[in-house]
C-alpha cells in the first residue's frame, strides 16, 4: 500500500495509473462504515485511494475539531489489511496554504437539517470534497448513507459543476444495538454508549409508525420526540420527517422520506437517519 503524504508524491503516482479509480475519503478513526466503503471500492475499481484528513473548515469555531480522534498508524493498519491501494495523508498546511480564498458554497440542499444546525459546515466539506477530486481523480466516489445529507450536497455539487466521476451511496454499518458507526462514538462514558442507541430506537418507531400507516409526518416527529426525551442524557437538535430528495418537511409522509435526527448524548452530537421507500 501506498502512503502518499505531499500533493506533488500524489500527483507523481497517480500519473502512472492506467485503470479506474475508486475513492474513499475520511477523516480518519477508521471503522467498520469506512471500511465497508473501501471493500465496496476495491470490488468495483482497479485501484482504491482512502483519503484521510480531519478537514478544519468543515468545523465550527466551538465544535471538536481539536478533539477530534486521531490514530493514523491504526488507520494505516486497518487499510493495508482491507487492501487499499493508496493512502493521501496530507497535512493541513497543504490542503489550505497561506492565501487560499476560493470556496465551493452549496445551495438549498444544504440549508436544512445538518447545514441549519451547523453554518458552514457544508461549505467546508464541498470545498475539500472537490479539491479531493481535482487531486486524486477518481472514476467513482463512495459515501455513506450515514450521513445522507453530505452525501445529496455532494452528488449537487457533482452533477452542477460537472465534476466527472460518479457517485456510490453506500448503506449505514451499525454495531449490533443499532447505534451507526461514527469516529466521534469513541467520546462516549458506557451510561452515554447505552444511551446512545435512542437515536437508533427513535428511527425505528418512525418505521413501525409509517409502516403501520402514520401518514400525519408531525406525528411521529412528535412520537419519536417523546420517546428521546424520556432519556435523560439525551438532548435533541433536530427531528426531521423530510422528502428524501429535496429535504423540504413533510407534513404528510410521502415516499421516499428521510427521516433523520440529530441528538447530543452529553457533549458528544450524534446523527443517524433512515430512508423510507
Ligand atoms: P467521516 O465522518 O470520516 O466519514 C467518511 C465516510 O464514511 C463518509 O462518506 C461517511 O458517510 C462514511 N461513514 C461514516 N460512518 C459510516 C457508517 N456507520 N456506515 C457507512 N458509512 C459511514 O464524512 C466525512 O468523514 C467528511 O465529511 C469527509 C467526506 C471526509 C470530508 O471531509
Amino acid at each position: 500500500m501506498k502512503v502518499l503524504r505531499s500533493i506533488s508524491a500524489l500527483r507523481d503516482y497517480r500519473k502512472q495509473l492506467a485503470g479506474s479509480v475508486g475513492l474513499v475519503l475520511t477523516m480518519g478513526f477508521l471503522h467498520e462504515g469506512h471500511l465497508s466503503l473501501v471493500r465496496r471500492s476495491k470490488a468495483e475499481c482497479e485501484y482504491t485511494f482512502v483519503s484521510i484528513f480531519v478537514n478544519p473548515t468543515q468545523f465550527g469555531p466551538d465544535e471538536d475539531f481539536g478533539a477530534y480522534p486521531r490514530d493514523t498508524n491504526r488507520d494505516l493498519k486497518l487499510l493495508e489489511n482491507t487492501g487499499a491501494d493508496a493512502v493521501f495523508l496530507p497535512g493541513a498546511g497543504e490542503m489550505y496554504p497561506p492565501g487560499a480564498d476560493t470556496v465551493v458554497v452549496p445551495g438549498k440542499t444544504a440549508h436544512r437539517l445538518e447545514g441549519a444546525a451547523r453554518p458552514g459546515h457544508f461549505r467546508g466539506v464541498a470545498t475539500v470534497v472537490l479539491k479531493l477530486f481535482n487531486l486524486i481523480q477518481p472514476q467513482r466516489a463512495y459515501f455513506g448513507q450515514k450521513d445522507a445529507q453530505q452525501a445529496a450536497v455532494i452528488r449537487k455539487m457533482v452533477a452542477d459543476l460537472d465534476v466527472p466521476v460518479e457517485i456510490a451511496v453506500m448503506p449505514t454499518v451499525r454495531e449490533g444495538d443499532g447505534l451507526a458507526m461514527s469516529s466521534r462514538n469513541t467520546y462516549l462514558n458506557p451510561a452515554e454508549r447505552e444511551a446512545a442507541t435512542v437515536l437508533y430506537r427513535s428511527l425505528k418507531l418512525a418505521e413501525e409508525l409509517i409502516n403501520g400507516g402514520e401518514r400525519d409526518a408531525e406525528i411521529v416527529r412528535q412520537r419519536m420526540t417523546e420517546l428521546i426525551s424520556a432519556e435523560p442524557l439525551a438532548h435533541i437538535d433536530y427531528v426531521s420527517v423530510a422528502d428524501a430528495g429535496s429535504l423540504d418537511e413533510l407534513a404528510f409522509v410521502i415516499r421516499p422520506a428521510l427521516v433523520s435526527l440529530a441528538v447530543r448524548i452529553g457533549r458528544t452530537r450524534l446523527i443517524d437517519n433512515v430512508t423510507l421507500t
